[in-house]
């Protein structure tokens, strides 16, 4: 694994870029894309570069990570709702061609199609991650099998308080979700993670000197062939 230090402009801005070559190179390449805070400057350094002209998404295919279940996508929490106001309602993108896993209605029938959809798009050629304070990818919590597909997960105590910030009171935070497992994405072409702040050291430490275990999902990571890992300071003051 690469790993790239700098402040979150920077490593936003970067991260950015890798996203406005991959869609040069591939007008139709297919992006896996993240909610959360870590992505927003990535996402707005490519609504920029859009507006800028010196990208157009106008056939790339997206999927997101998860889900929260029981969150209706028009849910201000939702990561429906999160992927269009920060990015899709942005670009020129085709929302027909977004795909977020659903969170209400047959979302099980969704979530047990989403590998073979993302496989009949041509597979994930660039998938953008966050991580949790516990070492989560996407929904995959610790003790998740290593070769998971897309499933419904119980959200970890330490994930609800965490995402506790964003909703009104910790009560109304979802303690289920749907969401890529391990292995759907391990199987995108290349990854890119992007983590900053000191709540994120310890993750960020186990990823890269901790053994490969389920018990640190993120740790699977170790094994990718072309995985960069894009980390501020404080994210890295473990390891140094
Ligand atoms: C979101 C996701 C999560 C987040 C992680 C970090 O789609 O997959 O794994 O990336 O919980 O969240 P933030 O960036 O809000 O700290």
């Amino acid at each position: 694994m690469k790993v790239i230090v700098g402040n979150n402009d920077y490593i936003s801005g970067l991260i950015a870029e890798e996203f406005v070559k991959m869609v040069n190179q591939k007008p139709n390449c297919v992006l896996g894309l993240a909610t959360g805070t870590s992505p927003l400057g990535v996402y707005a350094n490519m609504i920029k570069a859009y507006k800028d002209g010196r990208v157009s998404f106008k056939d790339v295919k997206t999927f997101n990570l998860d889900e929260y279940i029981g969150l209706e996508g028009t849910h201000n929490q939702s990561y429906r709702y999160f992927m269009n106001t920060n990015l899709f309602d942005h670009i020129d993108i085709d929302k027909n061609n977004t795909h977020v896993l659903k969170g209400v209605g047959d979302y099980l029938g969704y979530a047990n199609k989403y590998d073979e959809l993302i496989k009949e798009a041509g597979g994930i050629d660039l998938q953008i991650l966050g991580i949790g304070s516990d070492g989560h990818i996407a929904f995959n919590e610790p003790g998740t099998p290593f070769d998971s597909l897309t499933h419904v997960a119980e959200l970890a105590e330490s994930t609800i308080k965490d995402n506790s910030r964003l909703f009104n009171d910790i009560s109304e935070v979802p303690t289920k979700a749907v969401t890529m497992g391990l292995k759907s994405i391990m199987n995108a072409k290349k990854i890119v993670l992007i983590a900053t702040g000191k709540n994120k050291a310890k993750a960020i430490f186990n990823l890269l000197k901790g053994p490969m275990t389920e018990e640190v999902p993120c740790s699977i990571l170790q094994k990718h062939p072309d995985c960069t890992i894009y980390v501020d300071e404080d994210a890295y003051s473990l390891v140094k």
